[in-house]
């Protein structure tokens, strides 16, 4: 089973960016994360990011046939993006949605998320341990 586990635009710049808010792990040390957890359960994981809605949406159609589950964290394309809730849309097996700060408890424009409307289940407000958990979580809503 292989999961694939995409990140939206900035978070090349994890580590970096605002660390008051995010923390001072890299994304390298969410790929880590998510390697581990993934091994503890018996998944390969395909760990991608960028800063382009474009590539988002390719590798979700991508993910159609070489995934069985989704970890997505679309960044700031949470609250913006049509296009890739359509795409997730096409995708048959489950979706986790992470974010690593409490988006509820920021602006009011982080509150809704068009992805949510796609996701089975939403993490926010667990630093990088999200992803851990999103990537044990959708493992186990992967059919058998
Ligand atoms: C984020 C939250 C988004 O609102 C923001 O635009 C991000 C990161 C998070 O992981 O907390 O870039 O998805």
């Amino acid at each position: 089973k292989t999961i694939y586990i995409l990140n939206g635009p900035n978070l090349n710049l994890l580590g970096k960016r605002q660390p008051d808010i995010y923390g001072h792990a890299t994304l390298e040390d969410v790929e880590a994360l998510c390697a581990s957890a993934a091994k503890d359960a018996g998944c390969d994981i395909v760990f991608c990011q960028s800063n382009h809605e474009g590539d988002l949406i390719d590798w979700i159609h991508e993910a159609r046939d070489a995934a069985s589950g989704i970890v997505i964290n679309p960044a700031a394309f949470t609250h913006t993006s049509v296009a890739i809730l359509d795409a997730l849309n096409t995708f048959d097996g489950p979706v986790v949605e992470i974010h690593i700060s409490q988006v509820h408890k920021r602006e009011a424009f982080r509150h809704h998320s068009y992805v949510s409307m796609r996701a089975d289940g939403v993490l926010a407000g667990f630093g990088i341990d999200g992803y851990a958990m999103a990537v044990s979580q959708v493992a186990k809503m992967i059919p058998a």
